[in-house]
């Protein structure tokens, strides 16, 4: 990847990797009108004592509300871009968040073990995911069970998955479809580990 303007823009608006050079993009407050924070902590069902892990959290526009709300819990921020997370460590570290863990994706493997978490979340990333089956499965392993996998999608994202195609996806991996909020063009839903029989 270079740091030609042209080549950034490019890679800005077609499928792949979102540029980290265009992080400033994902702070823009009028993302709210499609789906702020507040809406998707709702979404989730999240309880303060939660453990959650957030892909692709870019600069953390939902990160630094969703480490709030986790006063007895914690949120670890795990990007493919080293850049994103340093954006995102400073922005949280301004508001003294400290119930915040940094960690760099290979792409394949999440190192953390068995049932870490209640929640995980995903907002606009999931499209830019290259091995997205393995990519789930590592979620249901890090999954508590009744844990939920909670992916949003917005209108505009040019790697952008159908609802059809996360169901078909998740459900290869055990997930059992939980709440769908929003509709077509803007929505999140949430997937469950189910505890085994
Ligand atoms: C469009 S941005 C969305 C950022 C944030 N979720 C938001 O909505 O503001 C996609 C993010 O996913 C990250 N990403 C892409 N592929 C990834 C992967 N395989 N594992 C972890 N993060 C990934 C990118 O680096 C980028 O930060």
């Amino acid at each position: 990847m270079t740091n030609n303007k042209q080549d950034i823009i490019d890679r800005f608006t077609s499928k792949g990797v979102f540029p980290h050079q265009m992080a400033f993009t994902l702070l823009i407050p009028l993302r709210n009108i499609f789906l702020s924070p507040k809406k998707l902590i709702k979404r989730m069902n999240l309880a303060p004592s939660h453990q959650v892990l957030e892909i692709g959290p870019g600069p953390g526009y939902f990160s630094l509300q969703v480490a709030k709300f986790l006063t007895q819990g914690k949120i670890v921020l795990a990007d493919i871009q080293q850049e994103m997370l340093d954006y995102a460590k400073k922005r949280l570290g301004k508001s003294n968040i400290s119930n915040t863990e940094y960690y760099l994706c290979n792409g394949e493997k999440l190192d953390f073990s068995d049932e870490s978490f209640d929640r995980i979340f995903m907002v606009t990333v999931i499209g830019e995911v290259e091995n997205k089956g393995a990519y789930i499965r590592e979620f249901y392993r890090l999954l508590r069970a009744d844990g939920i996998l909670s992916i949003s999608e917005l209108a505009g994202d040019p790697d952008k998955m159908t609802p059809q195609e996360l169901m078909a996806l998740t459900a290869k991996a055990g997930f059992v479809l939980g709440e769908m909020f929003g509709n077509q063009r803007n929505y999140t839903i949430n997937f469950i580990k189910t505890k085994l029989l």
